[in-house]
């Protein structure tokens, strides 16, 4: 379906599952040789990541720790900075190599928040890695290791992606059609 609506809005399609599916396995590929030999720490953040992380995941070939924390910050179609602590994350991460996976950066206030709480714990290095990316939002100055796709400053649902909880289930991305 090129068309679909969710809620009050209306949304067309934009990135198609085999896209999708083609910019993870190049991530996967890279993080893969990155992480030779290293046993990382992926640390995914809930609840838009699960299914990008489901994916990419499958498709890591070192050995490896995953993990969960759960963090909420948007309201709608609109990015707050107030960011709320859901599920805590209780890993050791000293000494670690952690992975974050998250599915989109847009103004990067999650992140930066994010990187913050780890400072104290100590991890051997910390590396990022977002399936999207909108760079024209980013506030933040941060360094992002992985992106899987930038994408223009739209508001998208889907691959695990939400609007007010609806949309995560589908399997593409699609873009929301601007109010006339
Ligand atoms: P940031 O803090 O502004 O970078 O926003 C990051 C979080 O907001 C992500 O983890 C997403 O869960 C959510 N988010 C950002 N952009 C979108 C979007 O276009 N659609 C749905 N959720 C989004
Ligand atoms: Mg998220």
């Amino acid at each position: 379906m090129d068309r679909i609506t969710l809620k009050d809005r209306d949304f067309s399609l934009f990135i198609k599952a085999e896209d999708i599916e083609k910019a993870v396995s190049a991530m996967a590929e890279k993080i893969n040789k990155d992480m030779e030999g290293k046993h990382p720490i992926f640390l995914v953040i809930l609840s838009g990541a699960f299914v990008f992380a489901a994916d990419l995941l499958r498709k890591i070939k070192t050995n490896c720790d995953i993990t969960f924390v759960r963090l909420s910050s948007y309201s709608g179609t609109q990015s707050t900075e107030k960011i709320r602590e859901l599920l805590g994350l209780n890993e050791v991460l000293k000494d670690r190599t952690v992975v974050i996976l998250e599915d989109i950066i847009d103004t990067g206030h999650t992140m930066d928040d994010m990187i913050h709480r780890l400072r104290h714990l100590e991890a051997a290095e910390v590396k990022i890695a977002t399936f999207l990316l909108k760079p024209a939002a980013l506030r933040k100055d941060l360094k992002i290791h992985y992106v899987g796709m930038e994408i223009p400053n739209d508001f998208i649902v889907g691959y695990g992606l939400d609007y007010d909880g609806y949309g995560r289930n589908l399997p593409d991305i699609y873009k929301v059609i601007p109010e006339e």
